[in-house]
């Protein structure tokens, strides 16, 4: 069975990679690297005219060559060392007051040096740039990467010299109606390298990949595989967890693949106590060190379970937009802020929108004890007929899960958000599906589906997707955009299917600090009536296992410029952008508070 998973997976990645693009490594956390991260020169290129010549042809001779004159009369009309500069890991929109706007390309080049080790291959990596991202060592493409939201690298092994090298990344972020997200969307569209770039060194053949976890529902029995990349694929590796007294062995097979599967007696992660292991993949070439929680997750009717015990996901959604100063978020630090801040509202689980979040984010709710939804942004009116698009989600998708299928806090894999109902749309999301289903038998699917008013106070969730999902996901707006806060009072919630429901948003506006009576919109008191009288009618839903109001923390959006109040914020969090908890905050956080006591 398994070895099919692998062809899977190999075959999806092909259409939207081109010759170099090594498959992911996962874990980098704990691999030999080197950090690339810092100032990079820029050159910002509307017209890409450093990769197309003025027939708009790809030249051979663009801003990836990094060319300097080599005589007073050559002509080149770029110098990257005499450029602007601009911080990575960082969107670009909010460190230069002219690309606050800007949709388009910019060329990011960094030198470095490198001392060459014996038996040693060197792979640069890219936590992520938003959207396109055209790769050169020394002159030569590595490839191209696109998706803003996940994980890649390149080998250069044979390219690297010791001295001067010189790494250009050419980044679009211009929007496409093809693309993945498409043209639309209610989030800032940050560019740039917006994450950490490092070299990762490792040993000829090496621990590439591997997924150690429980099987589906069980409490005691891991199953997964180990893979390995490089020329001695046939080895012994081993399995060690001293703490709960695993060491176990396995042989890859010819393609360097060995499946795992054995018992163990663990202190199961769950929220309360989010246990993590220590655990060591040791082949006879390379060796990884990981902690990773194991906890069992199945669905059984409308109940959801953790370690065979039924559980509510006490959530609240998360943008990755920068705590109290805006951007893209990237750092360790942001992440243990809006964690912190997700706990302190007594959240258990947060649903990370609507695109996979940076690394820091999982490994932080993995140690927090607080579990993820995490979603590709396959967002509003997708080109559902086009099999570039239909490729380019599943390389998502297969990204994301290759980087966290061993973190035990990501509970949920989200296909969609919003999407609207119709044939092709059904059958790319049944695609993504049987793709996630492939790659990871572990956790459970769900996505932000379509409802609809059976008549004015029946609210009915009946969209074909939720039959091939684990967990229902539904965003309502009852008191914002569907009638005042009172309405909620009245509607009652209906399902065609026997699984439990996630309202994965729900929520209003408020600028912080803006006060008035409860229906008076943009003001705090109105916001609070929102959650007070949602509350109300969350609690007549006999199928809800859980809820994420929309959400943490104001967030930009280029769809919200309404001025004095908005200014290009999305202002529904229960706390403002510079970390100021709103009314509506504290009615959250108390009923999530009662609903701990009576779990
Ligand atoms: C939608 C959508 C969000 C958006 C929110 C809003 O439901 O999923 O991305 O930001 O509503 O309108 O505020």
């Amino acid at each position: 069975m398994k070895p099919l998973i692998l062809l899977v997976t190999l075959f999806v990645l092909a259409p939207c990679v081109r010759a170099q693009q090594s498959d992911l490594i996962t874990n980098t956390e704990n691999r030999k690297t080197i950090s690339l991260d810092g100032q990079w020169q820029i050159i910002v290129d509307p017209y890409e005219s450093g990769y197309y010549d003025y027939r708009y042809q790809p030249s051979n001779n663009g801003y990836f060559k990094n060319a300097k004159p080599k005589s007073k009369s050559e002509l080149i009309e770029y110098d990257f060392d005499k450029s602007a500069t601009l911080k990575v890991p960082g969107d670009w929109n909010t460190q230069m007051d002219q690309l606050f706007f800007y949709e388009g390309t910019v060329w990011y080049k960094k030198s470095f040096d490198y001392l060459p080790r014996l038996d040693t291959r060197v792979f640069v990596y890219f936590g992520a740039a938003n959207y396109v991202a055209d790769v050169y060592l020394n002159g030569e493409k590595l490839g191209r990467h696109e998706g803003g939201f996940t994980p890649f690298n390149f080998e250069v092994t044979k390219l690297l010299r010791d001295k001067d090298n010189f790494l250009v990344v050419k980044v679009d972020n211009k929007r496409r109606r093809d693309a993945v997200p498409t043209l639309m969307t209610d989030w800032w569209n940050y560019g740039g390298l917006t994450r950490n770039v490092k070299l990762i060194e490792t040993p000829g053949t090496f621990v590439q990949d591997y997924m150690v976890q429980l099987q589906r529902g069980s409490r005691d029995r891991v199953s997964g595989w180990v893979k390995l990349a490089g020329d001695k694929l046939a080895q012994k590796v081993t399995i060690r967890i001293p703490e709960a007294g695993v060491n176990k062995s396995f042989a890859t097979d010819a393609n360097g693949l060995a499946l795992i599967d054995f018992s163990a007696d663990f202190k199961l992660w769950s929220p309360e106590s989010p246990k993590l292991y220590d655990v060591t993949i040791e082949a006879e070439t390379d060796q990884v060190r990981d902690q990773i929680g194991f906890r069992s997750l199945e669905t059984r009717g409308t109940d959801i379970l953790l370690n065979g015990k039924p559980i509510f996901l006490r959530g609240v959604c998360i943008h990755e937009e920068a705590p109290l100063r805006g951007g893209r978020a990237y750092s360790r630090e942001d992440a243990v802020t809006l964690l912190s801040w997700a706990k302190e509202l007594g959240a258990n689980f947060v649903r990370l929108a609507h695109y996979p979040h940076n690394e820091f984010m999982v490994r932080e709710a993995d140690r927090m004890g607080i579990m993820v939804w995490e979603e590709i942004p396959v967002y509003w009116t997708i080109d559902w007929e086009n099999p570039a698009t239909l490729a380019n989600a599943r390389n998502q998708l297969s990204e994301v899960i290759a980087r966290d299928k061993n973190r035990a806090a990501v509970v949920i894999w989200s296909m969609a958000n919003e999407t609207p109902l119709s044939d092709p749309r059904l059958t790319f999301l049944r695609n993504l599906i049987t793709h996630a289903r492939s790659l990871d038998s572990t956790r459970l699917l769900s996505a932000a589906m379509e409802r609809h008013y059976l008549d004015p106070k029946t609210q009915m969730i009946d969209d074909p997707l939720g039959e091939f999902l684990d967990v229902l996901g539904c965003n309502e707006y009852v008191g914002w955009y569907d009638g005042l806060p009172e309405k909620a009072d009245g509607i009652e919630w209906k399902s065609k299917y026997q699984k439990p429901l996630v309202m994965s948003e729900f929520g209003g506006d408020a600028a912080f600090n803006n006060h008035g009576d409860s229906l008076t919109r943009w003001t705090e008191e109105y916001q609070e009536s929102v959650y007070k009288h949602q509350i109300g009618m969350l609690k007549r839903i006999p199928f809800l296992r859980g809820t994420a109001p929309w959400i943490l923390m104001d967030f930009r959006s280029p769809r919200r410029p309404l001025a004095g109040i908005q200014d290009y914020w999305n202002r529904k969090g229960l706390i403002s952008d510079r970390g100021e908890r709103k009314r509506a905050f504290f009615v959250m956080q108390a009923w999530y508070r009662e609903l701990n006591q009576n779990q």
